[in-house]
């Protein structure tokens, strides 16, 4: 079974995931979600697990004995850690792929203005980002690379639904439609309708090279 660890001083945040296909994929041992809270780690009186940045500068910086005691308390052996970053390398569907294959992933998800550079060392993290902007805190980045990691673990998704899916040949998913054939004047293409599954393929094609043209021409050069 594969198991996704996560390392996090808010590991509440983490039942906002715990639903749908998620819940689903769990309930059918697919895959386990272990989240870890690094604060049971320190060993402050008051459970402090940050602290001022040596050279100064704003925010504070995590420590990093919470987090190298918590990771050494896990099982894993050979995992593959991830350190949820702005400066990471920016994740993609590629990445969720490759990673849905390994058994064990630990996430260190960083907070305030990042963590010791000594933990992210010592775990040997790599750094990965959900994309160019700055967020409060790893956890949400976690959760999103959760979410598109777990549904490529064979069993939690349809395959066919993984194969049409936008990104999987390079292309944007097609417009989909369902019942009623009219609403509010506006009717659904009808080659739809005709059960012409050639016809149909064509026109989903058609469809997803318009729309990688308008919303993501640069795949299209790719
Ligand atoms: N932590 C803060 N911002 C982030 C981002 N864009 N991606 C991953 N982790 C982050």
């Amino acid at each position: 079974m594969h198991r996704l660890t996560i390392l996090t001083l808010f590991p509440e945040m983490f039942d906002a995931i715990k639903h749908s296909i998620i819940k689903r994929g769990i309930d059918n041992k697919l895959f386990e979600l272990n989240v870890v809270d690094i604060r049971q780690f320190s060993k402050d009186q008051h459970k402090k697990c940050d602290d001022y940045p040596y050279g100064g500068g704003a925010g504070m910086v995590m420590m990093v004995q919470p987090i190298v005691d918590a990771f050494r308390s896990l099982s894993t052996k050979d995992a593959k850690v991830l350190y949820t970053s702005p400066r990471g390398k920016v994740f993609n569907q590629t990445m969720a792929q490759q990673l849905s294959k390994y058994e064990d992933i630990v996430i260190l998800c960083g907070h305030y203005e990042g963590v010791d550079q000594r933990a992210i060392d010592i775990l040997g993290a790599e750094e990965v980002s959900i994309g160019d902007y700055v967020l409060t805190g790893g956890e949400l980045p976690a959760m999103v690379m959760i979410d598109a990691i777990v549904r490529n673990i064979e069993g939690v998704i349809n395959s066919q639904s993984l194969k049409d899916e936008s990104f999987s040949n390079g292309l944007l998913e097609y417009p989909q439609y369902t019942r009623p054939e009219v609403f509010e004047g506006l009717e659904v293409p009808k080659v739809l309708l005709s059960g012409h599954h050639q016809n149909i393929d064509k026109w989903r094609q058609e469809q997803a090279i318009e729309i990688t043209k308008k919303y993501r021409p640069d795949l299209l050069e790719e």
